[in-house]
């Protein structure tokens, strides 16, 4: 009763398996086994074939491959900051909180060019080499694969994170931010100009294809934080660099994540009519650019970013953590716009996508009780019904509206691989795909054990800590699979990854 499944040391890319029915769950791509998985070979690349034998035996492990996760939107070196946010709102965040963090990735002030000049690895500030492994471990430990990550403004820490997640093997987008707008920027963090900030830009896109010229794993990716931090010259600028590469360089930046942010893009773009057409008068609402939030849209930007084929990265921890508000996922989907899942770390208080699945599925579920929720219904709707019809159809949309698990577990991979333009290689088991994968482990009763305790407590007392295999998530042995995958979207954490692997590369075992 085994099954074998070939994934390619040459390119990481499976080649075939040759067992049946593997995807028993209804969850798209999803593969699991009703028995214990077991790994053959370390998977590192070494071998020339790659054998892992799935073992339907006597013993129930309650294991399960799932595609690793996709972070579309996350700060690096905010790190630091997960979970300390207080009581702010997103422009006096970034005052207190994040701008300070930022500009400690900054070179010694005994480089005299400053920072954007700076280019030797020497000049690579501690703090960036240590905060950035730390990120990197972190996020691969929570069985994120892939990640889009913004940098800071200086060119050494960006160079170093994109290194980093190349000795990690962890694939990255790399993002030095841009922000030369002295109307918003703090003075001691900044770009000096429009020049300075293009060429700072290039010299991180030159040391990205140095370390990965064909882009295997690690690629650039343009990064005007948002239009407030960022001039005219700037944006037009980035425009154009993203438009000369073939393909097109991708792009992320935040979008209408809160209403003072956007009456601030309208005091600082009054030409532009919304905060969507700044980015697309630029160039920069392209099939590759990742909006990141997107709480706050009109119907004619949602139109306007469905019709460019722009991706959003919805970040509901991090929108409910800072008050943004909720994003209006389903309406994202009815338009046909690709959405994917960002922690948004710091905003967002946790590195672990499984967190953000979570909290896409509990926000949905409030859409419906909120004052815009009801309002938009009224104006779309009242017109034809009585009252109680209309109570009706608003309750029918708030059901509508609510994410299910498997549409969560989608955004996390699949969606989260199409936001990156990688639907073909990442996000699912479909032959040819890379092995960008996380080996779940789930508890079960068969673990526990009884408590060197009972003699004190009494009988039948059980030691959870001490005898659950795994984890939070205890399975009674009774689940279906489609069960035991809502256990663990709702109960389950980093202890719960057992191993995973980047292009066929073990990358992370739970030690
Ligand atoms: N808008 C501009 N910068 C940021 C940032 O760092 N995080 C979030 N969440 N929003 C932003
Ligand atoms: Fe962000």
């Amino acid at each position: 009763n085994q099954g074998a499944l070939w994934v390619s040391a040459a390119d990481g890319r499976i080649k075939g398996w040759d067992w049946a029915a593997h995807d028993d769950t209804g969850f798209a791509g999803l593969m699991t086994r009703n028995g214990w998985i077991d790994v053959d070979s370390d998977l590192n690349g070494q071998e020339s074939k790659i054998t892992v034998k799935i073992v339907t035996a006597s013993e129930e492990r309650n294991e399960f491959f799932f595609p690793g996760f996709i972070d579309t939107h996350i700060h690096a070196p905010q790190y630091p900051n997960a979970g300390l946010f207080g009581s702010s709102t997103l422009l006096d965040w970034l005052e207190t909180y994040t701008f300070p963090v930022e500009s400690g990735f900054g070179t010694q002030p005994d480089n005299e060019k400053g920072h954007q000049l700076a280019t030797k690895a020497t000049e690579t500030p501690l703090p960036a080499q240590t905060i950035y492994n730390q990120v990197i471990s972190r996020t691969l430990a929570h069985g994120t694969t892939c990640a889009s990550y913004f940098a800071t403004i200086h060119i050494p820490a960006t160079n170093a994170l994109a290194s980093l997640c190349k000795k990690h093997g962890q694939r990255a987008f790399i993002g030095r931010v841009c922000m030369d707008n002295p109307d918003f920027c703090p003075k001691y963090y900044r770009d000096t100009s429009a020049e300075d900030s293009l060429s700072a830009t290039k010299a991180t896109i030159a040391h990205i294809n140095a370390i990965d010229p064909t882009g295997s794993l690690i690629n650039p990716i343009l990064t005007p934080r948002f239009a407030p931090s960022c001039t005219r010259p700037s944006l037009e600028a980035l425009g154009k660099l993203a438009a000369s590469y073939s393909p097109p360089l991708h792009i992320q930046t935040h979008i209408a994540e809160n209403t003072n942010e956007i009456t601030l893009v309208n005091d600082l773009f009054p030409e532009a009519g919304s905060y969507t057409t700044v980015y697309d008068k630029y160039d920069l609402l392209t099939p590759r650019t990742i909006l990141a939030h997107a709480v706050h849209l009109s119907a004619e930007e949602k139109a306007l970013i469905a019709k460019r084929d722009a991706k959003i990265s919805h970040c509901p921890a991090s929108n409910s953590a800072l008050g943004s508000g909720i994003a209006p996922v389903r309406s994202f989907l009815d338009l046909g716009i690709t959405v994917g899942l960002g922690t948004d770390v710091s905003g967002g208080y946790s590195p672990s996508i499984l967190e953000a699945a979570r909290q896409a599925c509990l926000a949905s579920r409030l859409l419906g009780h909120t004052g815009t929720f009801e309002k938009g219904f009224e104006c779309g709707h009242s017109h034809s019904h009585g009252k109680d019809g209309l109570q009706k159809e608003m309750e029918d949309e708030a059901a509508r509206v609510k994410l299910s698990v498997p549409e969560s577990l989608y955004l996390a991979t699949r969606g989260g691989a199409a936001v990156v333009d990688m639907a073909d290689d990442i996000g699912g088991f479909d032959l040819g795909m890379l092995w960008d994968v996380q080996l779940i482990q789930l508890g079960g009763v068969k673990g526990l054990q009884e408590s060197p305790l009972d003699g004190d407590y009494g009988d039948g007392l059980v030691d959870l800590v001490r005898s659950g295999p795994v984890g939070n998530v205890d399975l009674f042995g009774t689940e279906t699979w489609a069960e035991k995958v809502q256990k663990w979207v709702w109960g389950g954490d980093d202890r719960n990854v057992k191993a995973v692997w980047v292009a066929g590369r073990l990358v992370h075992t739970r030690g």
